[in-house]
């Protein structure tokens, strides 16, 4: 009897750690501007030690982010090419990312998820605090959601979603240290972020990830999130998705529902490839270098593109109506 009840009461504080452990961080940048406005950037697929045009991107990003007095930075992920980092040493970290986002404006902290060349390197190496030591900016985590005021930005790692990496790696090997089995870890994650959804009461909510759910670039929609994400951000009724892995910048949505942005312009680009969505849902498609921006207030957010020199591409503004 008294066997039963140690091991029941051990049982039961497994199953409370196990779910709490796997809960997603959740982390905090205020809003300090006196309007209660939030202002950030988005670039992904940039870390070529400046070459592909990566140095012209950050300079750009530089110049508008003074111009809009930016919080902070958002990554979509593929931070560092072409197979992530060796070790929490390795001076690419410096050569692709603290040499290059030099602009006064860009000393803010960079929000990062890992894309799929992240995980062809060290991943421990790149969540690494000792990163953080050497560059205050950089957080780079699996999955965790920040809040933002009237804002919450749930990041999703979705290369463990990717079934192609695990059965047909071709010449590449992932660390998939801490994401076996990867069956537990997408259940766990999902799990962990539809109930992180549902709880949220953010006026806003904004989905971040490294692979494309709705994208012509030349990947194409990533089958996996399409069956496994996107029940769970309609259900939870998202505003916007966004992501990287297609080197190219992208605007794809109806008037109503999910919008789905792509910004991996962050250095090489030019594929030249535009696989076919519907017409109508495509508002823009531009294959070349460049970056996004956001303003957040209550009532609106405003998105704009810019290209590699800095001009404006495209911009768009969803607004919310408080019924009674
Ligand atoms: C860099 O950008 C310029 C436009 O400023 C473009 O002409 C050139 O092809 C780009 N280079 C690469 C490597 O993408
Ligand atoms: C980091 O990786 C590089 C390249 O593989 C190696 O030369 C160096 O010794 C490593 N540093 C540490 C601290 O392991
Ligand atoms: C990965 O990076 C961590 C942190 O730098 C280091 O401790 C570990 O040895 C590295 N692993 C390999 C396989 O190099
Ligand atoms: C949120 O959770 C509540 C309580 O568990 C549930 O009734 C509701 O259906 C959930 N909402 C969504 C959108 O899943």
């Amino acid at each position: 009897m008294k066997m039963f009840s140690v091991r029941f009461i051990l049982l039961i504080l497994c199953m409370f750690f196990s779910r709490s452990l796997s809960k997603l961080e959740r982390l905090k940048h205020p809003v300090t501007k006196s309007d209660g406005s939030l202002d950030i950037l988005v670039v992904g697929d940039w870390g070529r030690q400046g070459g592909f045009n990566q140095s012209l991107v950050a300079q750009q990003m530089g110049l508008v982010g003074e111009q809009l007095d930016i919080d902070y930075v958002i990554s979509v992920g593929d931070n560092f090419y072409d197979d992530g980092l060796k070790n929490d040493t390795d001076p690419a970290f410096e050569s692709s990312f603290s040499h290059i986002y030099t602009h006064p404006s860009l000393q803010k902290k960079w929000y990062s998820v890992l894309g799929n060349h992240d995980y062809r390197g060290n991943v421990s190496a790149q969540l690494s605090h000792v990163l953080t030591q050497k560059d205050e900016r950089w957080i780079c985590r699996r999955s965790f959601v920040l809040f933002s005021g009237m804002v919450e930005f749930f990041f999703v790692d979705t290369t463990p979603f990717v079934e192609e990496y695990f059965t047909d790696p071709e010449d590449h090997t992932y660390d998939w240290s801490n994401v076996l089995p990867k069956d537990r870890y997408i259940s766990n994650l999902l799990h962990d972020l539809d109930s992180a959804l549902n709880k949220s009461r953010a006026t806003w909510k904004f989905v971040v990830g490294h692979h494309g759910i709705k994208t012509a670039g030349e990947h194409g929609p990533t089958q996996e999130l399409i069956d496994q994400l996107l029940p769970i951000l309609e259900r939870n009724k998202v505003d916007v998705y966004m992501n990287g892995h297609d080197h190219c910048l992208q605007h794809i949505g109806s008037e109503r529902g999910i919008q789905f942005l792509t910004s991996g312009g962050g250095s090489k680009a030019w594929r030249g490839v535009i696989l076919p969505v519907d017409p109508k849902e495509l508002k823009l498609y531009y294959d070349g270098q460049g970056f996004m921006s956001l303003h957040i207030t209550r009532s609106k957010t405003k998105f704009i593109y810019y290209d590699v020199s800095g001009n404006v591409l495209h911009q768009f503004t969803l607004s919310k109506t408080f019924g009674h």
